[in-house]
């Protein structure tokens, strides 16, 4: 067996970019990855999927709502519920196959089935050993089930985000268990396609975590489009039988027990590190108390010459975050000085509108007593939004209220997605508010409203 610098368990976003520069950097490579294709959840089952059909949806309410108004007449287009799933699937085809070219390119090995680790320095992979200096556990996670209520989830009727992405056919009626980013991402495609969605949240807002304003609109704007919501009610008990759902919840205000029925249940209620199969307990390898592997700040095991990065460690469970830790990683285990700046990472919504954040919210700023300014701009004082119908939203800037250094953003509206990553730029350079006020931004696009909450956090925006 030949003999590694580098063994990564796991080819989704961190294994991979791990992978790919552990090579640019010299470092002989290799990946383990039992599915068939590379690219892990976000590629095959996750964020890529979920996108073309959140863009494939969006397409057909533009044709359904706006269209007419533009002067485009015409009959709207049908559903094709088996051609979207088959551009969905291509969608995957291009994106995993592209992973394995990049593989080529930078000779990392693919060594195909589920890796273990009989002990540090050797990766098992069915009867064959392979040796490394150094091994990389970037096995993921897995949809958590309900808590206390362990659902029987067979993928059909009771779904979990994977189960949503290949439905046999577009339901009439669903129930989102979490109004979490998978529920709202996945409730937004089926209630757009004319799918009756009720979302459950046991918090009494949508996205948790969410700046308070911003959970508030997005929610509004949800209803327009058609979800209903239960907010402040935990599920106890999803049940299918005959191709239904039953689905029972109190509200905590009350404690009253309800019931719905519904042809498809989507469980969207957080996921969970995945450690099984790995030998972790043999390693005697340090968790976390909520099950995640423990590491330090290069992220090192407990274990000597075993590293840990992305979902099954701690902190949020976003593809770019684990891309970030595989590169800070990959340059460390070459001797530079990785470093990844858990500060700002966005956060993206991909709905339409879409959600964005980086940074704190108003009330973590409230809870910490800092003295802050907030600059906020409507996308309806914005020429392009309103040409384009997307004037709903606002962007809120966050800066000190002495220093005017910028504490975070958060944006609902266009493009946010994008949009976050000016703040992103200016936050890793220390920048005010002014810096970003200041800078020439192109008219007429959706990023004048980024440069008009900062000028609201000084003298004031123009088209307010
Ligand atoms: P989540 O943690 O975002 O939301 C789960 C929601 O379920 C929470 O609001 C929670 O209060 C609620 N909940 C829990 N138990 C409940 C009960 N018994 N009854 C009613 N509500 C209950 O988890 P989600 O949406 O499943 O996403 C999992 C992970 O995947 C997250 O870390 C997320 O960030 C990530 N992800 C990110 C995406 C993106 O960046 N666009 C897209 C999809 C997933």
């Amino acid at each position: 067996m030949a003999q590694y610098d580098v063994i990564i368990i796991g080819s989704g976003p961190g294994g991979y970019v791990c992978a790919i520069r552990c090579a640019q950097l010299g470092l002989k490579t290799a990946v383990v990855e039992g599915r068939e294709t590379l690219g892990g959840t976000c590629l095959n089952v996750g964020c890529i999927p979920s996108k073309a059909m959140l863009h494939a949806t969006h397409s057909l309410h533009e044709a359904e709502h706006n269209f007419a108004k533009m002067g485009l007449k015409g009959k709207s287009p049908s559903v094709d519920w088996k051609q979207m799933l088959a551009y969905k699937d291509d969608v995957i085809g291009q994106n995993t196959k592209g992973i394995e070219f990049l593989f080529k390119k930078n000779k990392v090995d693919w060594i195909k089935g589920w890796g273990s680790i009989p002990e540090a320095g050797k990766v098992k992979v069915g009867d064959d050993t392979h040796n490394a200096k150094h091994i990389i556990i970037a096995s993921g996670s897995d949809s958590a089930n309900v808590p206390g209520a362990e659902v029987e989830i067979d993928e059909k009727v009771i779904v979990t985000s994977t189960g949503a992405l290949e439905l046999a056919s577009i339901p009439k009626t669903m129930v989102v268990v979490g109004g979490g980013v998978i529920g709202l991402e996945l409730g937004s495609v089926y209630a757009r396609l004319g799918t009756d969605v009720t979302v459950i949240e046991y918090l009494d807002a949508i996205t948790p975590g969410q700046d308070a304003e911003v959970a508030k609109q997005f929610q509004r704007l949800l209803q327009k489009q058609g979800l209903k919501f239960i907010t402040g009610a935990g599920v106890s008990k999803v049940e299918a039988k005959g191709g239904k759902a039953t689905v029972n919840y109190a509200l905590r205000k009350n404690d009253s027990q309800h019931e719905l029925k519904a042809d498809t249940v989507l469980v969207a209620t957080g996921r969970k590190p995945h450690t099984e199969g790995l030998g972790l307990d043999g390693l005697g390898i340090k968790m976390t108390k909520r099950g995640q592997i423990a590491v330090d700040d290069g992220y090192a095991t407990s274990v000597e010459g075993i590293y840990a990065i992305g979902d099954v460690i701690e902190g949020p469970m976003l593809a770019h975050k684990a891309e970030d830790e595989g590169m800070a990683l990959a340059e460390i285990l070459a001797g530079q000085a990785g470093h990844v700046n858990y500060d700002v990472i966005p956060g993206v919504i991909y709905t339409h509108p879409e959600v964005a954040s980086v940074g704190m919210t108003e009330e973590q700023l409230k809870e910490e007593g800092r003295d802050y300014k907030v600059g906020k701009f409507s996308f309806m004082g914005n020429g392009r939004a309103k040409a384009n119908f997307a004037g709903d939203g606002f962007v809120k800037m966050l800066a000190d209220a002495k220093t005017d250094r910028i504490l975070g953003c958060h944006v609902i509206g266009p493009m946010a997605g994008d949009l976050i990553h000016e703040v992103c730029v200016a936050m890793e350079f220390g920048a005010a508010a002014e810096d970003l006020a200041r800078t020439c931004h192109a008219h007429p696009t959706y990023s004048e409203a980024m440069r008009e909450a900062a000028l609201a956090c000084g003298d004031g925006a123009i088209h307010a």
